[in-house]
């Protein structure tokens, strides 16, 4: 039985309305593909493309800008046989995920960064958008203004990881399983805002951001320092195929809480079993399995939102792993 999920990002945000239609789109787009005997990677790629192209999430357009006020996205996705395909600091691409598929698909490499991945994304004519947004220039300008009312530049690294992990809450990702049992997922994000130019994020790599073999997937979301030192996706998936979905994210958020990694992660087993949890503030997501479609929105104050409308108190959201 086919299966999908998507999330808008773990940090500290307040998802609303606009990142629940976002979400809802994207597994949408996702569930027609998957419905009608399509490929998880299509429908991983067309959900994240739709969460791409919502100005909420930031991830191509709607992306953060760096301290040039450049943006610069990453994207990855992999696939079961360990396809994979990755690209960073990119700056033209509308949809960096498509972008990403092209490294695992043409090439034979696994990660394209800069000059390259846009000369890629432009050789194979993907369309290039000017990927900023009105919102997130203001932010940046905030922020910027912020930055400078320090004494002195050498002095601005503290902070600025201090403002960054802040805002570091719009990273998009997606898994899904399909009807043939084969599993995707990808990750694509513009990054915190006030990253320094040419910083990388998880996003771009394979086993930080992004994982996926015969066991199961994962896309994580979240500070992307601490998730590629602690190579995230891939020890989710080795705790999965060793302890089952569940077992396997509840103890991942377990040790992510112990070592202090600021994150979300959403999960699906070679099984179908769908899991997810998250130690920042807030996260959004949303699934589509049995046809059965489930949002949710944690405000950061322990409040669920269920597709129904509903709230229901879920207790502190530290380290909470839940199951659709
Ligand atoms: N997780 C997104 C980033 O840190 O770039």
């Amino acid at each position: 039985m086919p299966a999908i999920i998507a999330h808008g990002g773990a940090g500290r945000y307040s998802p609303d309305e606009e990142h629940e239609r976002g979400l809802k789109d994207a597994v949408a787009a996702g569930w027609r593909i998957l419905e009608s005997g399509g490929s998880a990677i299509d429908a991983v790629e067309a959900a994240i493309v739709v969460l791409e192209d919502f100005p909420v999430f930031q991830a191509g357009f709607g992306s953060a800008m760096n301290l040039r006020g450049e943006i610069q996205t990453d994207a990855s996705i992999m696939l079961d046989d360990l396809s994979c395909g990755a690209v960073a600091a990119l700056t033209a691409a509308a949809n960096p995920i498509k972008a990403a598929r092209l490294v695992m698909e043409k090439t034979d490499h696994v990660l394209i960064v800069g000059e390259g991945a846009d000369h890629l994304s432009r050789s194979y004519g993907l369309e290039s958008r000017d990927l900023c947004s009105p919102e997130r220039k203001e932010t940046y300008d905030r922020m910027l203004a912020k930055l400078r009312a320090g004494e002195e530049v050498a002095s601005y690294l503290p902070r600025l990881r201090e403002v960054a992990a802040d805002l570091s809450m719009g990273t998009v990702g997606a898994v899904a399983v399909d009807s043939d049992g084969r599993i995707a997922a990808g990750t694509s994000t513009g990054g915190p805002m006030l990253k320094l130019p040419g910083r990388v994020g998880d996003a771009a790599i394979i086993g930080a951001g992004t994982y996926v073999n015969g066991n199961g997937g994962v896309s994580a979301t979240g500070v992307g320092e601490p998730i590629i030192k602690h190579i995230i996706a891939k020890k989710a998936i080795d705790l999965i195929s060793h302890l089952g979905a569940r077992e396997g994210i509840d103890t991942l958020m377990e040790y992510a809480r112990i070592n202090d990694v600021r994150l979300g992660i959403v999960a699906i087993e070679e099984n179908e079993a769908i899991a997810l949890g998250y130690t920042t503030d807030a996260m959004s997501w949303a699934s589509m399995k049995d046809g059965e479609l489930k949002t949710f929105l944690s405000t950061g104050i322990g409040v669920r939102k269920d597709d129904a409308g509903d709230k229901a108190e879920t207790g502190d959201s530290s380290g909470k792993v839940l199951e659709t």
